[in-house]
């Protein structure tokens, strides 16, 4: 991987078939606005965000949307309570009123400022504000810039499980700085890194070689190197979604590392291990599994695993947790199709395939 120039601008056409919008990458693209104007256009805007985003980044979308002394733009700014708690039915109803309230038409846009929690609750937001509004994606954490801002989905949880709510909407367009991720927690940051060592797990092995040896570069974060892995998680995921906007077949593949990291996630409580942690602990379970079935060179399993630890993310179930633990808690999953579970394994470095003839022996075996 040889560090770009500082900034990589990426187009991609993330939603078959009819449509593309762009994923602008690069550092300080915020600052810069002219993308932000663009792609608003002279409309008005709905802007979500954070109590946590609000004071690091909302100036720079105002001033982005305000500049050449455009006073005349409605900017509403709803400000929810940080954290996964607040991705409720609850929020999406409030952004909805203020943005009655505030007399919005069908023309405004929706602007999702913060991680996967904003952009969610936002895209649904604006998916039914008058029966559809164009809303615009900018991630501030890793996870959401690899992962949760391509693709289209948005949507709330429900006291009875996670994301039970929602809708496909894809964004007009998706702005990634990179700049961003200055303020992101250690443990936010390695979360989204267990998302992008998925993506050359499942999609490109060259990728999953160059992230191994670039390992000390990504834990300083190293902006040109950032933007580049950015954008090829990004074009990585944007082509499956392509192939598969609704997850009839191969978008599943996604979800490597997900079945085994769900069952963690619900075993330990919501919250208690980050999603990106429980996904790099399912991951490192899968790669031993398909490895056990000869799909795998044990020379990848050990670099993975090196990998992970390198960013201080478990390789490992929670100890204690079981085979039985984890057929109960996968039994439950949303993603159980006609009683049984979806596996995703590799049949080599870079090729993932979904299955659900998975022994429980071969679990116990590589917890
Ligand atoms: N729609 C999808 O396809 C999809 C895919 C994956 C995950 N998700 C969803 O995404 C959510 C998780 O997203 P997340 O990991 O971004 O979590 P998050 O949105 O809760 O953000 C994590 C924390 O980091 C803070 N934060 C965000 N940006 C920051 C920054 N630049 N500097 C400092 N702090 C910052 C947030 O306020 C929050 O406290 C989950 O709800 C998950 O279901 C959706």
């Amino acid at each position: 991987m040889s560090p770009r120039a500082p900034e990589v601008l990426v187009r991609l056409a993330a939603e078959a078939p009819d449509r593309s919008y762009p994923i602008h990458i690069g550092p300080s693209l915020l600052a810069r606005g002219d993308m932000l104007r663009s792609l608003v256009g002279d409309r008005n805007v709905c802007l979500v965000t954070n109590q946590t985003i609000a004071p690091l980044f909302q100036s720079f979308v105002f001033d982005a949307l305000h500049d050449g002394g455009d006073a005349s733009r409605k900017v509403t700014v709803v400000e929810l309570p940080d954290g996964e708690a607040h991705k409720t039915l609850a929020s999406y109803e409030r952004i909805l009123t203020a943005a009655l309230e505030d007399k919005h038409e069908r023309s405004t846009v929706f602007i999702a400022l913060g991680g996967g929690v904003i952009g969610d609750v936002t895209g649904f937001a604006a998916a039914s504000f008058l029966r559809g509004a164009d809303f615009i994606q900018v991630p501030t954490t890793l996870l959401s810039q690899v992962d949760s801002s391509v693709g289209g989905k948005t949507g709330v949880n429900h006291p009875m499980g996670k994301n039970l709510i929602g809708a496909f909407h894809q964004p007009i367009g998706v702005i990634i700085d990179t700049k961003t991720l200055e303020t992101l927690p250690d443990r936010e940051y390695a979360a989204g890194m267990a998302e992008i060592i998925k993506y050359g797990l499942i999609a490109d092995a060259a990728f999953f070689n160059d992230l191994i040896g670039h390992t000390d570069a990504l834990i300083r974060r190293d902006e040109a190197l950032l933007a580049d892995v950015i954008a090829r998680c990004c074009a990585i995921k944007a082509d499956v979604v392509n192939r598969d906007e609704r997850e009839g077949g191969v978008r599943a593949i996604l979800n490597f590392g997900h079945t085994f990291g769900h069952a963690i996630e619900k075993e330990q409580g919501f919250g208690v291990w980050l999603h990106g942690e429980a996904v790099a602990a399912g991951m490192a379970i899968a790669v031993r599994i398909s490895a056990g079935r000869g799909a795998v060179e044990p020379d990848a399993v050990t670099a993975l695993i090196g990998f992970l630890q390198a960013f201080s993310l478990p390789t490992e179930a929670p100890s204690g947790m079981g085979v039985d633990a984890f057929m109960s808690a996968m039994q439950g999953d949303k993603k159980v199709q006609a009683g049984k579970i979806r596996y995703v394994l590799l049949e080599s470095l870079g090729n993932a395939f979904v299955t659900p003839n998975v022994d429980e022996s071969e679990i116990a075996l590589n917890l």
